[in-house]
């Protein structure tokens, strides 16, 4: 199981997609385990992205992405990380395909709509960067055993 961390950027927040995107995640059948509203302070912003600082996008990045509330998730799954990268889609709406959540819900060329860790060790410093000590609860799924196929020694 991966949990990976998921962010709702101020766009769609704003554009009332919160509840269409997340509802995605939910069909696909991963789990919601962390799920907070928040307006990222700018040392945070700078933090999460520190990757990219020095680029030219890098500080109308952080000013887009501290500008307005996003929703924050913590997202689990058997290979979680890539499911949700791969229902995202490509980084701008612009050239996303359709059926990804960037393709079917943004035209931009700046503003994507969401963020999702791209790597185990990214998805584990972006977890501990956004989500406190009991934040992110194991609940148990009523559903799971009709989710993943739980006959053997590890969910399939
Ligand atoms: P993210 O990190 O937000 O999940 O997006 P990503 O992996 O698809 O894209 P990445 O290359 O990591 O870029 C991070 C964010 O920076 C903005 N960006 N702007 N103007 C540009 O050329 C440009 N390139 C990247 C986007 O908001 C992108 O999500
Ligand atoms: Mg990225």
């Amino acid at each position: 199981m991966q949990t990976t961390l998921i962010i709702l950027k101020p766009d769609a927040v704003q554009r009332g997609l919160m509840g269409r995107i997340l509802s995605r995640f939910e069909d696909k059948g991963l789990q919601i385990v962390g799920c907070k509203m928040i307006q990222i302070p700018q040392e945070m912003a700078e933090r999460h992205y520190s990757d990219h600082k020095g680029k030219p996008f890098y500080d109308g990045l952080v000013s887009f992405m501290t500008s307005s509330p996003v929703l924050v998730l913590a997202i689990r799954g058997v290979g979680a990380i890539a499911i949700c990268r791969k229902m995202m889609g490509a980084t701008f709406g612009s050239n996303a395909e359709g059926g990804t959540i960037r393709g079917d819900f943004g035209v931009s060329n700046s503003f994507n709509l969401i963020h999702g860790s791209d790597s185990p060790e990214a998805a584990s410093k972006e977890m501990e960067l956004f989500f406190g000590a009991g934040e992110v609860l194991d609940w148990e799924r009523a559903g799971e055993k009709w989710v993943y196929d739980l006959s053997g020694d590890e969910p399939e």
